[in-house]
């Protein structure tokens, strides 16, 4: 559910800081590596000891750590975490937050943090109702920071309403319910993904390759991860690499990707091949570099199988494959061959030019599905690009 994100945990003080290190455990078990940060006050309520033992990391109060020598440094725990819970959330650190105040660590890792924000507010009822308090969640929401709501029953000070923290399995839920939308079509999935270019060995020094760096493939592999769907990305020589949370095959020949592809296919839901695959390779890769001669030199080419096609032919009826395009001329209408001539369910046709293709940061697609459908995207971002095909694809059914 949570696997492998990485939480920053703030603790602030106040009663229900008691149900942190269940929180934290909770985490845990879905997967979550967890860094705790408390504020000083929250000590009073709950151990660093016991949350370094529940979380397995040393639980952060101070920006310097005396023993050690070590700087927690907020700036790199905000670029680090994928997300950031303050739970509880006492009226006080709401305040400083509101006010971009930052008189202790957790308070400087808010200002850091890049990765959505989410807090857990805990307090009295009659301090939760209060307008200063209900202004400055309203601020925070503002500026994108997510309110898990407090929730209703007794309070520590004997009285009984709106004020205790979420629970620890509600604030869990949240967390997963936005790294894995229920929504998507893609939640539970499992993917194969082809990425980057593939290497024929001439000799042991030299190939024939191309331009291909894979970020479009490595882009759809984590944009389909972050909508749940468990992917495995067959990826050729680059020295790009999607996050950790992505099942990684490493390939040089077209040969072996094949081989990787065909092994793992069965096993999944559908595939979306992106890979600049050769499609030819030298027929006999010499053991010997190849000396320089006078003479001319010719290399004998034979082709490689087609890995998309041999897939897709042999495809099961709930399974789908979806292939990318590149063409230089009669764009559409190749494109089209392929999507019939492939057997695929939709096809990603790239188009060639400055702002677009392998080098490039943007790019700028149309799909096209086996029942007549098409898409057509703007200049974007890979990143958005890729959202855009996952996002159509799911719009036209596929996943199946
Ligand atoms: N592909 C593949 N295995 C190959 C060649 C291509 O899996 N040996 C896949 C690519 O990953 C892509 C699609 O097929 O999804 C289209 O590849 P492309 O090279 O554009 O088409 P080809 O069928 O090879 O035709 P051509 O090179 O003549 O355009």
């Amino acid at each position: 559910m949570l696997n492998k994100r990485k939480i920053l945990l703030g603790v602030t003080g106040g009663i229900a800081a008691y149900k942190t290190p269940e929180l934290v455990r909770l985490l845990r078990k879905a997967g979550a590596e967890v860094q705790v940060i408390c504020t000083p006050s929250a000590l009073q309520f709950v151990t660093l000891h016991t949350l370094t033992v529940v979380s397995e990391r040393p639980a952060l109060v101070d920006f310097f750590d005396e023993e050690s020598g070590n700087w927690n440094h907020h700036v790199e725990m905000g670029l680090w975490a994928d997300a950031m819970v303050i739970a509880p959330c006492g009226s006080n650190t709401l305040g400083k937050m509101a006010q971009g105040l930052c008189d202790n660590l957790l308070l400087t890792t808010f200002l850091s943090a890049r990765c959505p924000v989410w807090v857990a507010p805990a307090m009295d009822l009659d301090m939760y109702k209060q307008s200063a308090v209900r202004e400055n969640l309203t601020l925070l929401e503002s500026r994108d920071v997510r309110v898990i709501d407090a929730e209703e029953g007794p309070l520590a000070s004997g009285l009984e309403g709106k004020g205790r923290m979420a629970e620890p399995e509600n604030i869990v839920t949240v967390l997963s319910e936005f790294f894995n939308p229920p929504y998507s079509q893609w939640n539970n999935k499992k993917v194969l993904v082809t990425a980057g270019p593939t290497y024929e060995h001439i000799d042991p020094v030299r190939f024939i390759g191309n331009h291909s760096t894979g970020a479009m493939g490595i882009e759809i592999a984590e944009r389909l991860e972050e909508l749940g769907a468990s992917v495995h990305l067959v990826l050729g020589p680059t020295h790009l690499s999607p996050n950790e949370r992505i099942e990684v095959s490493k390939v040089t020949t077209a040969e072996e990707m094949f081989e990787v592809c065909k092994r793992h296919f069965p096993n999944y839901d559908g595939g979306i091949f992106s890979a600049a695959v050769a499609d030819y390779k030298p027929k006999n890769a010499s053991n010997q570099k190849i000396k320089k001669t006078e003479s001319d030199l010719n290399i004998d080419l034979v082709p490689n199988k087609d890995i998309l096609r041999e897939l897709s032919l042999s495809k099961r009826d709930n399974q789908f494959t979806v292939g990318f395009a590149l063409e230089t001329e009669d764009a559409e209408g190749n494109a089209l061959k392929k999507l019939k001539n492939k057997n695929l369910d939709a096809i990603v046709l790239n188009t060639v030019g400055e702002t677009t293709g392998f080098k490039s940061a943007t790019n700028k697609v149309k799909i096209f599905d086996k029942k007549g459908r098409r898409f057509d995207s703007e200049l974007k971002s890979k990143t958005e690009i890729a959202f855009d095909i996952i996002q159509t694809l799911d719009e036209w059914g596929i996943p199946k």
